[in-house]
């Protein structure tokens, strides 16, 4: 029996937390000519790197990675670190958000928390995986990592064919949200199925329109999103002032 099948006959282990990287975009911003969690940094791909810090928690791990079309034949991995206790690789859909609703349908039951993880955030710091996590078990339903905005934010609109600025809010009170973010399995279940746009950026966006709080801890600078290739030259150097090579 693989452990698939033994997780959803409901033999999973106490404080089982599902992770669910999301790796089904195509990159488009990044144009490596590859789907961008399948560019590879330091001999491993996004994806893999992304997984290999979520099984760094000292919990048993139910995982899903949420792929292209095109990829839902990669095997599934057996792991040197950390305890997976289940794992499933499915097709994501054309949105984020139906990348994380084909995840979280593969869930089995009897889980309390999920952390959904953009495969693109690579080198998120295992701390991050750990604060989220522990906001959840102490009782919030909805959690995301952030950091301070440095750069001034203004708002802008187009006036004619000018682009104008309107407004600029109080610095002080921006976040600029990462992931891991966390939830509540079934509350997130439930966002998910009464959602009415289909295409919000973040998880945490359907807890807000839904009225459900979200709770924020400290993000960190590592925990950038891979969107350009400059961003993916800066992923390069971080991972080398690891010790790792690049
Ligand atoms: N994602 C996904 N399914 C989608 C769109 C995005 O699983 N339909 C995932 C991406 O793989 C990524 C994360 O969501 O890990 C954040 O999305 P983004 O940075 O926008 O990645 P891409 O959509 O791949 O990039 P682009 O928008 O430049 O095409
Ligand atoms: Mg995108």
């Amino acid at each position: 029996m693989t452990a698939t099948e033994q997780a959803s006959n409901g033999n999973l282990p106490d404080g089982t937390v599902a992770v669910v990287v999301v790796a089904a975009g195509l990159g488009e911003r990044l144009g490596a000519g590859v789907p961008k969690a399948f560019v590879e940094l330091g001999g491993q791909n996004l994806l893999e790197l992304s997984e290999a810090i979520a099984l760094s928690l000292e919990h048993p791990i139910w995982l899903v990675r949420v792929v292209p079309n095109n990829y839902t034949g990669e095997r599934e991995r057996s792991w040197e670190n950390g305890e997976v206790v289940g794992q499933a690789v499915v097709a994501g859909g054309s949105t984020r958000q139906e990348s994380v609703a084909a995840g979280l349908a593969v869930i089995p039951t009897g889980i309390d928390h999920v952390l959904i993880h953009d495969a693109a955030r690579a080198l998120t710091p295992s701390d991050v995986f750990a604060r989220v996590l522990a906001a959840l078990e102490a009782g919030a339903q909805a959690v995301v990592p952030a950091l301070p905005v440095t750069d001034t934010i203004k708002q802008v609109e187009l006036q004619g064919d000018r682009e104008v600025v309107v407004d600029t809010p109080d610095r002080a009170s921006l976040r600029a949200i990462q992931t891991p973010q966390g939830f509540k399995l079934e509350t997130l279940r439930d966002l998910h199925a009464n959602a009415v746009n289909a295409d919000a950026t973040d998880d945490a966006g359907l807890a807000e329109q839904a009225g459900v709080v979200v709770e924020v801890v400290e993000g960190s600078p590592d925990a950038f999103k891979v969107t350009t290739p400059q961003d993916l030259k800066y992923a390069r150097y971080v991972l080398s002032t690891r010790g790792q090579t690049s």
